[in-house]
């Protein structure tokens, strides 16, 4: 599940995303936040989107593979990391078939896994791929938030939701799935991984400048979960 803001319009949210409230100023710095020493290790970016993380943890010393399912966001990532870094073409739904067991010494998947219907194919590649003391670190939307718009009404289900987001200045139709905190814990730790720390966030000085209040809601209400897991 995709939207069409990932693939005809990827250049666009490659330019809204570069400095704007939600992502830039709040979503980046938390993920960020959570990650430890990157000089000389193996990261794999999965749903990498226009390359923004992956430019950024490359500056951090880090080896980067990156993978999304829209080529136009792979043609830009591509553009960005250069040839000493990968970049490819895979759907992430179905796991991890390219790469090696025990490979990397961080995954991130930042506001991807809400397109992904089944969650264990992936999860248990991402636990197969990583080191021993490896990290898995993604953001997603929370689904308390999400409830806002269910169509069952039913927060124990698991369901998919079509909604219009506005990142582009314009309304875009985006269709993802929302599931309960249990649904997701319960994929985490069937592929062998165990949380080791759950965030909902920190809003940025920087966002406190630029718009006080999405910094007053963003400290007072829900938006976004954080998970890391490392191997059980
Ligand atoms: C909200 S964007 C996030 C991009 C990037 N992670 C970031 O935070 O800047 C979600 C990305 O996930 C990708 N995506 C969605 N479903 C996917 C799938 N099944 N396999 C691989 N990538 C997927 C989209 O193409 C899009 O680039």
């Amino acid at each position: 599940m995709s939207s069409v803001m990932y693939k005809e319009y990827a250049s666009e949210y490659d330019v809204a995303i570069q400095g704007n409230l939600y992502n830039a100023k709040f979503e980046r710095p938390s993920l960020l936040s959570l990650l430890t020493e990157l000089e000389g290790k193996k990261l794999l970016d999965l749903g990498c989107g226009p390359g923004v993380y992956a430019q950024e943890l490359i500056s951090r010393g880090a080896s980067v593979t990156a993978i999304d399912n829209s080529e136009d966001m792979i043609e830009i990532t591509r553009a960005k990391i250069g040839s000493n870094h990968k970049a490819y073409v895979q759907d992430i739904s179905i796991g991890l078939p390219n790469e090696k067991s025990g490979e990397f010494d961080v995954v991130i998947c930042p506001l991807a896994i809400h397109y992904l219907k089944d969650l264990n194919p992936l999860f248990s590649d991402v636990r197969r791929v990583l080191k021993h003391n490896g990290q898995f670190i993604f953001s997603t939307n929370h689904p308390n938030v999400d409830f806002r718009s269910s169509p069952s009404g039913d927060y124990f289900a698991t369901e998919e939701i079509n909604e219009e987001w506005h990142t582009l200045g314009r309304p875009v139709p985006v269709t993802y799935y929302r599931r309960p905190i249990s649904a997701l814990a319960g994929s985490i730790s069937c592929s062998g991984m165990v949380i080791s720390n759950i965030f909902e966030g920190l809003p940025t000085e920087e966002l406190k400048k630029a718009s006080l209040a999405v910094f007053e809601k963003l400290s007072t209400k829900l938006s976004f979960m954080f998970y890391v897991c490392k191997l059980a």
